[in-house]
């Protein structure tokens, strides 16, 4: 996009009064930002956390793969350090999981139980770091139960 013209074009505006002048800046910026250079794309992989999720399907579908399989783990009494590692990095996707429900929401209570995922997802995190298996055990067992909670209300 050719930036000179523009910056013409509104210089010329810019003669014309106030108001005009406020409208010419408003467009200014909104063309400077057009013009300027866009931000580097760094390609994420799917399965990554931060990746871009385009339906809440999308981010079902991975949020599931990843945490229902460590569900057959509920009430273990004991976890080796390759799960206890498993199940921080699921800590950490379920919480990441509960905020990005949120750009789906279905209103205050769909809301209330995406920060309750992201709160279970935390207390999973900070359990398995804390090499805790009780406390992990009811993490979990407290992330099934909010999918089972939000599903039974808006699935
Ligand atoms: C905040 C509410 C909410 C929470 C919490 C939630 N879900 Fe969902 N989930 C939904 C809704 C709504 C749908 C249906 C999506 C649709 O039809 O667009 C769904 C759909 C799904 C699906 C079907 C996806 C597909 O491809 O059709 C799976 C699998 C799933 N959820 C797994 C989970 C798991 C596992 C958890 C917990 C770790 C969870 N969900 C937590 C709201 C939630």
């Amino acid at each position: 996009m050719p930036c000179y013209p523009l910056v013409v074009a509104t210089q010329h505006v810019m003669k014309l009064g106030r108001t005009t002048l406020l409208a010419a800046g408003v467009v200014f910026s909104l063309l400077t930002l057009h013009c300027a250079p866009h931000p580097a794309v760094t390609p994420v992989s799917a399965s990554a956390p931060s990746a871009p999720i385009g339906s809440l399907d999308d981010l079902m579908g991975g949020l599931a793969a990843a945490a229902e399989p460590q569900f057959a783990k509920i009430g273990q009494a004991t976890f080796s350090d390759a799960e206890l590692a498993e199940l921080t990095r699921v800590g950490v996707r379920v919480q990441a999981d509960g905020v990005k429900a949120k750009a789906f929401s279905r209103g205050a209570e769909f809301d209330g139980f995406a920060a309750r995922l992201e709160a279970s997802g935390k207390a999973l995190e900070e359990a398995a770091k804390a090499k805790d298996p009780a406390a992990s055990s009811l993490a979990l067992a407290n992330t099934k139960a909010t999918c089972d909670a939000c599903h039974s209300t808006f699935r």
